[in-house]
């Protein structure tokens, strides 16, 4: 039963990077991709079905890389704070920031985190995001953490998307381990992460490494368990110190390292040498009035995969589009269109270790595509928010939005 999707263009992010077709076609069997080329060069073949997608521009489904889309409550209340002038650290450091997210996420019952995690990330699908990362780390004890995992693997029940489950249980200090981070991260190592690794509920581990929340030493204690239990490695590092947290995920094959803004040399070095994604979020960026850029230039002249994600979540970046993240990626971090495009891509599927599956239409990787009624594809980068237009394939088969 073959599909044939024809009358496009078709950015297919083959070779890992920008790269299109015009005036090309698509078949798809199945779940999957059969054919992408030319139309002049189509094979003969008897089509089940035939779609025409009258001039649009088909590029890969998007992929959001790094959210933290389920929580409890928002945290509005401290955006007017910072507003006054209080800084995210000074703010956390008075009980607020992660610390609130935890308490309401805490109170909240699956079927609530549930609904308000569905409400934000329809947004997303709605916007060209086939496939999503959600972390936990709103629960920072064995039961709530469980409990985000399990609402997390429930989403993927419930909407048309390919959802990855990652474990942020070292994302900040649990009332209960007060001074007693060391002690935390053994919790985790001994106790929490082989459990819930046991249970089916983690695709990858990920942790903050930052002053104010987990120290290299802490993080590569926790890198080693992962590693002891297959399981793949991302890193929150350089968000607001230099701690040499990128260098640290590089050494340890991470998948990616994410914000960035106070690396190294040496850790973009580290991180070309090793593979590692660099994952730019600006709406945290954004959000947090950071001036701090993340080295750009070196990245790009080391060769080094850059993704773009929204980073969803309560405190540094509530954003719900990932084609306005696109916009501001391209803005602020100096990427151009196609440089964009990759990011949230072939790269973004780089970062969940998805690369041989999703991120780029090329025959044998999965059905996930947008056909965005727009002249150019720049377009997809150049609007900022609103619904643009757009017909959303996944596995083979439009869905409605
Ligand atoms: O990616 N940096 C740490 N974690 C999140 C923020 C989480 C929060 O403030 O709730 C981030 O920016
Ligand atoms: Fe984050």
């Amino acid at each position: 039963m073959k599909k044939l999707w024809k009358n496009c263009h078709i950015a297919t992010m083959q070779d890992g990077q920008y790269s299109s077709i015009e005036h090309a076609a698509m078949v798809t069997s199945g779940q999957h991709i059969h054919w992408v080329g030319a139309l002049k060069d189509l094979p003969a073949d008897d089509y089940s079905e035939i779609t025409d997608l009258n001039g649009a521009w088909v590029t890969p489904g998007l992929i959001d890389c790094h959210t933290h889309s389920v929580f409890g409550g928002n945290r509005s209340v401290e955006f007017e704070k910072r507003l006054q002038g209080v800084s995210y650290a000074e703010i956390a450091a008075s009980g607020g920031g992660i610390a609130s997210t935890v308490r309401a996420t805490r109170e909240a019952s699956e079927e609530q985190l549930l609904a308000s995690a569905l409400k934000r990330i329809r947004c997303l699908l709605k916007d060209g995001v086939t496939t999503i990362e959600i972390k936990s780390g709103y629960g920072l004890d064995y039961t709530n953490e469980r409990k985000m995992l399990r609402v997390i693997r429930k989403i993927a029940d419930t909407l048309p998307m390919t959802v990855r489950a990652t474990c942020l249980a070292a994302h900040a200090l649990p009332p209960e381990y007060q001074d007693q981070s060391d002690a935390y991260i053994e919790h985790i190592c001994n106790e929490m992460l082989p459990k819930l690794n046991q249970e089916g509920l983690v695709d990858a581990v990920d942790a903050f490494c930052e002053y104010l929340a987990f120290s290299p030493t802490q993080v590569e204690r926790l890198f080693k368990t992962a590693q002891s239990l297959n399981l793949p490695i991302k890193l929150h590092a350089e968000q607001l110190s230099s701690l040499g947290g990128s260098s640290l995920a590089a050494r340890y094959h991470a998948l990616s390292a994410d914000h960035l803004e106070f690396m190294s040399e040496d850790d973009v070095k580290a991180m070309a040498a090793a593979g590692t994604v660099a994952v730019l979020l600006p709406g945290a960026f954004y959000f947090l009035r950071e001036t701090k850029y993340p080295p750009l230039d070196s990245l790009h002249q080391h060769g080094v995969r850059i993704a773009l994600s929204s980073d969803l979540n309560p405190g540094t970046s509530p954003a719900l589009s990932l084609r306005l993240m696109m916009n501001m990626g391209s803005t602020l971090f100096r990427l151009t269109p196609e440089q964009t495009l990759a990011a949230v891509t072939i790269h973004a599927a780089h970062a969940l270790g998805l690369q041989s599956t999703h991120g780029s239409l090329e025959q044998g990787k999965v059905a996930d595509f947008i056909a965005w009624d727009i002249e150019h594809p720049s377009e997809i980068v150049y609007w900022l928010g609103g619904d643009l237009p757009k017909r959303i394939i996944q596995h083979g088969t439009e869905i409605s939005i």
